[in-house]
Formats: C-alpha cells, sequence, structure tokens
C-alpha cells in the first residue's frame, strides 16, 4: 500500500511536466482538393484489392475441384483406405506394412473394436483385398498364416486328446490296484 502511494506520488509531477505543444499534429491540415484525391486513391486501391481476392478465391475453388475429379478418377477400394484409415495413418503407411488375409483381417477387426475406425458391413473384405493387391507376393504369408492358425487351434486340441486318452487308462487300471477288502480271520 505504501509502495503504491509512492509510485503514484512520483507519477504526478511527470505527467505535469508535459505541455499541449507535444500533442501538436504537424501538417493536420490539408486542402479540400488534396482530401478528395487521397480518398479517390483509397478507393482504387480497395477496389484493386477485392479483385485480386476475388481471384484467389476462384483459384482455389478451381484446383479444389480439379483435386476431387481426380479423385474420383482413383479405383473405389483406394479411396475407401484413404477415406476410412488415413484419418490416423499416412497413407504410405501401408507399405511398409506386410500380412496375408489373415493377418489383415485381424488388423482391421483390431482397428473397428479397439482403435475406434469406423466401417460399414462389407468394407473389411474389400480393404483386405486391396490391401493384400498393394503389397507384392501375398499367397505364400497367407498359407504359411493359416497353416500356424491350423496349428493353433489343433496343437491344443491334439494334446487334450492325448491327456484324455492318458487319463482313461489310468482310471481303466485303478480297480484292479485297490486293496482287497477281506477281513476274514
Ligand atoms: C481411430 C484411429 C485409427 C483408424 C481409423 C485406423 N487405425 Fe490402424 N492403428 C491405430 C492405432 C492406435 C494403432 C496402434 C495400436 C495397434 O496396433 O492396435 C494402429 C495400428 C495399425 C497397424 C499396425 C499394426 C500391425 O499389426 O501391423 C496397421 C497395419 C493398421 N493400423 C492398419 C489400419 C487400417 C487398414 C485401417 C483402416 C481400416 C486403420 N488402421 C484405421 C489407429 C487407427
Amino acid at each position: 500500500m505504501f509502495a503504491l502511494a509512492l509510485v503514484l506520488a512520483s507519477a504526478a509531477p511527470a505527467r505535469a511536466e508535459m505541455d499541449a505543444g507535444q500533442y501538436e499534429v504537424k501538417e493536420a491540415v490539408r486542402s479540400a482538393a488534396e482530401r478528395v484525391g487521397i480518398e479517390r486513391q483509397i478507393t482504387i486501391e480497395r477496389d484493386r484489392e477485392q479483385a485480386g481476392l476475388a481471384e484467389q478465391e476462384a483459384r482455389a475453388r478451381e484446383s479444389e475441384h480439379r483435386r476431387r475429379e481426380e479423385d474420383e478418377r482413383r479405383p473405389f477400394p483406394e479411396r475407401l483406405l484413404t477415406a476410412r484409415c488415413t484419418a490416423c495413418h499416412a497413407s504410405a503407411y501401408f507399405d511398409e506394412k506386410s500380412h496375408g488375409w489373415l493377418g489383415w483381417q485381424a488388423v482391421i477387426l483390431r482397428m473397428t473394436h479397439l482403435n475406434g475406425a469406423e466401417l460399414a458391413p462389407g468394407e473389411r473384405d474389400i480393404l483386405v483385398a486391396h490391401l493384400l493387391d498393394r503389397q507384392s507376393p501375398g499367397a505364400t504369408r497367407t498359407t504359411v498364416e493359416f497353416a500356424l492358425a491350423a496349428g493353433a487351434v489343433l496343437l491344443p486340441a491334439a494334446l487334450a486328446r492325448g491327456v484324455a486318452r492318458h487319463a482313461r487308462r489310468r482310471r481303466g487300471r485303478a480297480p484292479s490296484s485297490l486293496p482287497s477288502q477281506d477281513t476274514s480271520p
């Protein structure tokens, strides 16, 4: 509070020292003809600026139109991939990835169920086919994938059968190994 009072007290004389002469604007008075000339100049410049803006807009609209036409000429699956997947990935991203049929199905299922990608029914199959097309040799990879998937399903099944058979054999033997219940003297 004391500091504030000190600041105000020291600022007051400084303000008082300024005199009206310092606010005077030089050459403030122009002739009427001069004023008309300046106004005309301003109008011309404004018109020119607006014309430039209109031209710029027209050019932007034209290039947008051309871009859309070009986009519509791309094959449908390619456009679908752009529409559904490039919100989160650059389109070049898919060139680095290589999966078989099963792998792409799993990836897209993960995208829709975990990551929030939105697909209409049937679009997953179109995208999988397209993604397989984009990468070079997909056939062998798909075969390997199916073999691995089949192995993953069949191996536990085979193990379970083996365990069950083993248990059955042991149970079959069990009664003969029970101690005899003979209590006669
Ligand atoms: C809403 C955002 C989003 C959208 C849309 C999306 N993804 Fe993804 N994607 C992710 C995230 C997050 C990851 C990393 C986590 C993961 O792998 O699940 C990822 C990872 C991936 C991977 C790398 C994983 C791997 O196993 O190779 C591929 C490939 C992929 N996405 C493909 C796609 C395709 C194809 C589409 C279109 C159907 C798509 N994504 C749409 C978010 C998205």
